[in-house]
């Protein structure tokens, strides 16, 4: 697994010279898009990385409907009918959703093809594209079927954000805090003064360290059997945060902007339970509420929210468990925490 991050010279076009290399001699790409890649990223792509001019291409819808297994049968049925060998390299041109189907159809085609991720989101970039997880939803949850099957290269270009909509930037960024509360203090502290001060620049040095923090951590845990759960600080309560923010009469959150009020509670347990000092809750509340509004909830939203976290993958012996933080860059997994307390954080997320 080779991650291309930023740096002054193109990573796109450090892509076309890997492409050159002698391990791709033989194989024969596809490039897999939804209508906003097909549209937006697929010319940027071919331009600058010429040995991906003769691919055919795939697209499926855009978002979470894509995670199909349905759509997934299809795409191997196209790949067979199109004669794709186990030379066949699938290259997905996308966000999280592109990357977990593509990575999925390639594990499971001819019993595991290589797969090249290039994201387009924020998200994609220092999270979803960086690690190996694949998966398809089923009967209505997220990610219930999937392998983990790493890509032969994660190429990340900043090029790819320019055509971004704002809140899947804001998103994005919040996946960036949360990198750098588990990872590094002094990036963490930079990003949250950048921001106060009222400048949304994603620099891509920053996204350059969070993409670099994510391979340490998978490199560590590949099968996130342990440490690998530190990067999902914020997300038992973001997760249960997004789902609840579909219901009637609540403002729908994307997954990196629930995350980010998630992290909220996530501090505010690590203040009461771990000691974090109260400065670092109150300074990322203030850094939060810069990039969106923090909800006010209601006790009966606490209890569907609640309903929604007794779900989580990753509860185990019946206790809800979460990542907390000793410190900036201290993060501690598996964290049993009772209902009240969830009760209570969520009541001061505001
Ligand atoms: N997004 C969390 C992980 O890759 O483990």
């Amino acid at each position: 697994m080779k991650t291309i991050l930023p740096s002054h010279t193109s990573s796109l076009s450090r892509l076309n010279r890997m492409l050159a290399g002698k391990q791709y001699a033989d194989s024969r790409f596809f490039i897999l898009v939804d209508e906003n890649t097909y549209n937006h990223c697929l010319v940027p792509l071919v331009s600058h990385v010429s040995h991906l001019q003769e691919a055919e291409f795939l697209e499926v819808p855009v978002g979470e409907d894509c995670k199909d297994l349905a759509i997934a049968q299809q795409l191997w049925e196209t790949l067979l009918e199109s004669g794709a060998d186990r030379d066949t390299v699938l290259v997905n041109l996308g966000g999280g959703c592109v990357s977990d189907l593509g990575g999925f159809v390639a594990a499971g085609f001819k019993r595991g093809i290589g797969y090249i991720n290039i994201p387009t989101t924020l998200i994609g970039m220092v999270d979803a594209a960086i690690g190996g997880k694949t998966a398809v939803n089923l009967g209505g949850s997220k990610n219930q079927v999937g392998f983990f099957h790493q890509p032969y290269i994660t190429c990340i270009d900043p090029l790819f954000l320019d055509t971004l909509p704002d809140e899947e930037l804001l998103g994005g960024v919040f996946e960036m805090l949360k990198t750098f509360l588990i990872g590094n203090p002094e990036q963490y502290q930079a990003l949250g003064d950048m921001l106060l001060g009222g400048t949304l620049e994603v620099r891509a040095d920053m996204i350059a360290t969070c993409a670099e923090i994510k391979s340490a951590v998978v490199k560590a845990d590949p099968k996130d059997q342990g440490i690998r759960h530190i990067l999902n600080l914020g997300h038992t309560f973001g997760h249960a945060i997004e789902s609840f923010s579909h219901h009637e009469g609540q403002q729908p959150l994307g997954h990196g902007m629930a995350v980010g009020v998630g992290l909220v509670c996530a501090l505010y347990l690590s203040v009461k339970k771990l000691r974090l000092a109260t400065e670092h809750l109150d300074r990322y509340r203030q850094v939060a509420a810069k990039l969106t509004q923090l909800p006010q909830y209601t006790l009966k939203d606490t209890e569907e929210i609640l309903t929604y976290m007794r779900q989580d993958k990753k509860n185990a012996a019946g206790e809800i468990r979460c990542v907390l933080l000793q410190d900036i860059g201290a993060p501690v997994i598996d964290i049993a925490v009772d209902e009240n307390e969830i009760r209570d954080s969520l009541l001061k997320i505001k």
